[in-house]
């Protein structure tokens, strides 16, 4: 999203009337309303049929000021305008005009930045925080407060460790990314079957996956989303890029998609039937409506001059499959365009029975929303003590112990803290005593804050706070001094550090992967004079280098925190003091500074390209030197797996027997006249094809724990794989999250889908499942699965 000129807002204000603010007050379908006896407000029809009707009695002119996120209202039909743009990332937020706190909703739970719950692994959770953020957000919609359609979550691949927005997603990882997004939505959407049986998909709201595609770049060098072409491989895209997408619509059944401001390969995304039909619509099947990034039409033709005239943009955007746009444009232009002949008015009615219908599925037409499922969520259902309480323990989940040191004096390792022998506890740093830093971007307005200095008070006698740099920058004259005294008086030290969205945020991507300013003398000038031990607490989205703390002994534990939401201080001391026994893992690599060199943040290559010195991205691709790897983080207690049962052998069969023949032939090299090496998933007979995989965890520490059971897949080697298949060294192709008290063992089921997860993009973006020995990798095991094909008439 951006802020646009005053112009194109006040041409809005001239092209829209203004939506009613309350939608309880003035509904559509009112009984006794001008509409109550037409057939789109007939509860009994299906919602299809009903949308088609309202948009059969409206004018061109009334449709196109339909087209825009502030649509307008049809007062003629009593339908009341509507504002689509709300944002909810990690809790209702007000970052888009349709959520205003105020009056009876001063605020809403701040959840931790995604990033950070990402790294929880808990996918119970993600679905969890979901669910609470749309009670609060039904709330807010009952009260007059927000709307229904939700333009959260950011599911792009964090693909370079500059990305600003980097903090919004959930990793690197397409699998980690592909099961959040999933999650999420289906928490957010809440599905049901409406009460007279009619249509059996129902939301509580509609959630939108955003930004379609390949869009991870905001502002680098001469370079900004606005006017960036991404060069994206057609591999890069499938088994990459357009996972979580797919995965947001086939399994979450998102309501929405957004594409992006970018190009992809010289066609800005709102303008690619290729992926807007064909993709989205066609091959994933959605069921929703795609939207616009704000101004994304206007940015492509005022910025990447796409089209000739505003005409030729609107009617490119509407006859690729947007549905919605973010932005005046198409109130202003759609009219013109169809007048004009260079779109059909069949264009824009398809567009609007997308949008209207999921207005319906949303109950928006079925009389007062008062007597509707979710009508009695109000004031009370939001910052309820049960969500803050989740908030709190999100905020613990996502916590990463990336360091802890074994101490000399009782030789065990420094972390936790025991509250009795550190009676007075030095808090330094920037963030000691952060607030509206803990939420990161997209925020709201917290029901309240703890912060780390107020959560460590509550575990010690006595606390000291000495900032000691005044602000994340920390540049020029520093209290640096003040913090050193601090912790040389005290008998152990929190030095809370890290980033803010001065550092890393839309529209600003880093250019260092270093602490800010003189932050890391500060922190080693306290760990040089701090009489006890010395815990690092970090807060950021993206990955820090920091090479000198892991290497000095005297810093003893280091915390990664992400941005951990306004229950974050107490979750930072409930795990320093042994409150919380941290699980963790980071979802993202954490490179070293000098990786910025070899990898500029246009290109967009995964892979990587050892002749021009291009050492690729992310765990998958890069083999390098980390910091810290992804999958990485500690626990007070150690975990061993013990593989309880996984197949030792598979056959794939091939599909539908018209296709066997040609399928069969195509197995067979003619030149070797022996089986090929792969068969393309679109061959294969997917359905019910998995490996089952049941892993022993057993807690063999002396504290109860949870631990997030990796299986990392590695294809058969590339010569008995498909041509140009390029496979990831390794890749995590199914996860789950375990608790396990000390002493004992539990059992991990999972089952990978052998097309969706062992089968390798070619360089043309097909999946084929190689024949042969694939390896699985769970912790310390490895195990192999011989994949064989079904032979006909070999
Ligand atoms: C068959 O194998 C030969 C030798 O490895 C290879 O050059 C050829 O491309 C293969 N043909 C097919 C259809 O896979
Ligand atoms: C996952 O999160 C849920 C919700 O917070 C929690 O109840 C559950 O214990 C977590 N699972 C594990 C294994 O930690």
């Amino acid at each position: 999203m951006r802020s646009r000129p005053l112009l194109l807002l006040l041409l809005l204000v001239a092209a829209t009337a203004a939506p009613t603010a309350s939608p309880s007050s003035a509904f559509a379908c009112a009984p006794g309303g001008p509409a109550a006896s037409l057939p789109f407000c007939r509860q009994s029809l299906p919602l299809r049929a009903r949308a088609r009707d309202l948009v059969s009695r409206l004018t061109r002119a009334e449709k196109v000021r339909l087209l825009v996120n502030n649509a307008a209202g049809v007062p003629r039909l009593g339908v009341a305008g509507y504002e689509w743009w709300s944002e909810a990332l990690h809790g209702v937020s007000d970052t888009g005009p349709g959520v205003r706190f105020g009056g009876a909703f001063p605020g809403a739970t701040a959840f931790p930045q995604v990033i950070g719950t990402a790294a929880s692994l808990n996918a119970t959770l993600w679905e969890l925080v979901g669910r609470a953020v749309s009670d609060e957000a039904r709330a807010m919609y009952n009260g007059g407060r927000a709307g229904l359609t939700f333009w959260s979550p950011n599911v792009n691949i964090f693909r370079d460790p500059r990305w600003g927005r980097g903090q919004e997603t959930p990793g690197e990882d397409p699998a980690v990314s592909a099961r959040y997004a999933a999650a999420y939505v289906r928490g957010l959407q809440q599905p049901y079957a409406a009460p007279n049986g009619g249509h059996r998909n129902r939301l509580k709201l509609a959630a939108c996956c955003k930004h379609f595609t390949a869009y991870d770049l905001d502002k680098w060098g001469g370079t900004d989303r606005f006017h960036f072409n991404a060069v994206v491989a057609a591999q890069d895209l499938e088994d990459t890029f357009n996972v979580p997408f797919r995965a947001c619509v086939e399994d979450g059944r998102a309501a929405s998609v957004m594409c992006s401001y970018n190009q992809v390969n010289g066609v800005p995304t709102c303008a690619d039937a290729a992926f807007l039909r064909g993709t989205i619509r066609g091959r994933w099947g959605l069921d929703g409506y795609i939207v616009s990034d704000c101004d994304s039409v206007d940015v492509f033709f005022r910025d990447q001059h796409y089209t000739r005239t505003p005409e030729d943009a609107a009617a490119a955007t509407l006859r690729a499959g947007l549905d919605l746009d973010c932005g005046p444009f198409l109130a202003l232009y759609a009219g013109s365009a169809v007048a004009a002949g260079k779109v059909a008015d069949a264009d824009v009615d398809a567009a609007l029975l997308n949008t209207v219908t999921v207005q319906m599925r949303l109950g928006m037409f079925d009389g007062d929303p008062a007597a509707g499922p979710f009508g009695r969520l109000g004031p009370a259902d939001v910052c309820t003590r049960e969500h803050q309480d989740l908030a709190l323990d999100a905020a613990r989940q996502g916590v990463v112990l990336l360091k802890n040191r074994r101490g000399a004096r009782h030789n065990r390792d420094v972390l936790p803290l025991r509250p009795a022998a550190h009676r007075v506890v030095a808090v330094v740093g920037p963030h000691a005593d952060a607030t509206v830093a803990m939420i990161g971007n997209y925020a709201g307005k917290p029901c309240r804050y703890t912060t780390p200095l107020q959560g460590v008070a509550a575990y010690a006698a006595r606390v000291a706070h000495q900032a000691g740099c005044t602000d994340v920058a920390c540049r020029g004259n520093q209290p640096i001094a003040a913090a050193v005294e601090a912790a040389r008086q005290a008998d152990a030290t929190v030095v809370v550090a890290g980033l803010d969205q001065r550092v890393e945020a839309e529209g600003l991507d880093r250019t260092t992967l270093l602490l800010p300013g003189r932050q890391a003398e500060l922190i080693s000038a306290v760990a040089k004079a701090s009489k006890g031990p010395v815990i690092l607490v970090l807060m950021s989205g993206g990955p820090i280098d920091i090479a000198f703390a892991q290497n000095d002994p005297r810093i003893d534990g280091i915390l990664w925190v992400g941005y951990p939401g306004q229950a974050g201080g107490q979750a930072i001391a409930d795990v320093i003091f042994g409150h919380h026994n941290p699980g963790a893992k980071l979802p993202v690599t954490w490179y070293h500074q000098d990786y910025l060199q070899k990898v500029p943040m246009t290109n967009m290559a995964m892979r990587a390209n050892p002749a021009r010195g291009y050492p690729g991205r992310t765990y998958r691709f890069y083999t390098g030197p980390t910091i810290y790897p992804f999958g990485h983080g500690l626990s007070y207690t150690q975990f061993t797996h013990t593989l309880a049962h996984a197949p030792t052998q598979l056959t794939v069969r091939l599909s539908g027997s018209g296709h066997s023949a040609a399928s069969a032939a195509s197995l067979l090299n003619a030149t070797l006249a022996r089986p090929v090496r792969a068969v393309r998933v679109a061959h294969a007979r997917c359905e019910g094809l998995t490996v089952p995989v049941h892993v022993d965890v057993s807690n063999v520490g002396d504290r109860d724990g949870a631990h997030a059971v990796l299986v990392y897949h590695a294809a058969p080697s590339p010569s008995h794989a498909a041509p140009g298949a390029d496979a990831p060294a390794r890749q995590l192709v199914a996860f789950e999250k375990v608790h396990v008290p000390a002493g004992g063992v539990a059992r991990v089921e999972m089952r990978i889908g052998v097309c969706d997860r062992l089968s390798v993009a070619d360089r043309n973006g097909v999946r084929r499942v190689p024949v042969g020995e694939h390896r699985l990798m769970i912790g310390e095991l490895t195990h192999s699965v011989s994949l064989g094909v079904e032979q006909l008439g070999v």
